[in-house]
């Protein structure tokens, strides 16, 4: 397991479910469910990575849709696990990480990546296997959306005063004792990183979405 992958765990482990679902209350999930809907069909294989406890997983596969969430966080799948039990929704969930994906290639059509999930992988070396594995795994055609926010606006621009490490994008919250580290990303970088993929297609859509600026990336194959 990288550095990435292990703080990640840690930071999320510490957290705990009840926490992130508390946080997650920032956030509208009709808005972000309305969201992935609009990229999404009722016959696409669908992998959520970094599904957390399932928050968007879980109402998805409620309403039909074939999807399998993946996380690196042991605490937060169990969750996930538990919750699915008790609903009548066909949903797998799997423990692994973003940068070794447990699939064979070209098992699904399209993929999430949803509320900053890519912002824990803290190299460009991390960043590009993550591609990679996620290009691997997509079947002809296939397509991601990754959403994370727009670095270079608040309130990420304040942290970026404080900005280290590559491109000097690395910034640490606190986050009631526990620290997390993200990098931060704009328009650009991603547009460049993008570039270094083999993903045929990458745009970058700059948007307000539950009043935050954040950037919809979309990648296809
Ligand atoms: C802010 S949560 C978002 C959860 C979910 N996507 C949502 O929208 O509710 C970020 C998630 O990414 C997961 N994550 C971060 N790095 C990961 C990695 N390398 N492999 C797998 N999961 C990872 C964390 O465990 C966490 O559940």
């Amino acid at each position: 397991m990288t550095n990435s992958s292990a703080r990640s765990e840690q930071f999320f482990t510490a957290l705990g479910v009840k926490r992130l679902k508390d946080n997650s209350k920032t956030r509208s999930l009709e808005t972000d469910l309305s969201l992935v809907e609009t990229f999404i069909t009722k016959q696409d294989k669908i992998l959520d990575l970094g599904c957390g406890y399932g928050r968007l997983t879980l109402p998805l596969a409620k309403n039909d849709y074939d999807i399998t969430g993946l996380d690196n966080c042991r605490p937060l799948l169990i969750q996930a696990k538990k919750d699915a039990l008790g609903s009548k929704a066909d949903v797998a969930y799997i423990l692994g990480d973003l940068l070794k994906l447990p699939f064979k290639s070209k098992s699904f059509d399209k993929i999430i990546c949803m509320w900053n999930t890519f912002h824990h992988l803290l190299t460009k070396e991390d960043q590009k296997k993550a591609l990679a594995e996620m290009f691997r795994v997509l079947n002809d055609k296939g397509v991601v959306l990754i959403e994370v926010d727009d670095g270079d606006e608040p309130p990420g621009k304040e942290f970026l005063k404080k900005g280290y490490g590559p491109d000097k994008r690395l910034v640490d919250y606190d986050a009631e004792g526990n620290t997390l580290t993200a990098y931060l990303y704009n328009k650009k970088l991603l547009t460049a990183l993008g570039k270094t993929s083999r993903f045929h297609e990458n745009a970058v859509y700059p948007m307000k979405i539950n009043g935050r600026d954040e950037l919809l990336w979309v990648l296809e194959k």
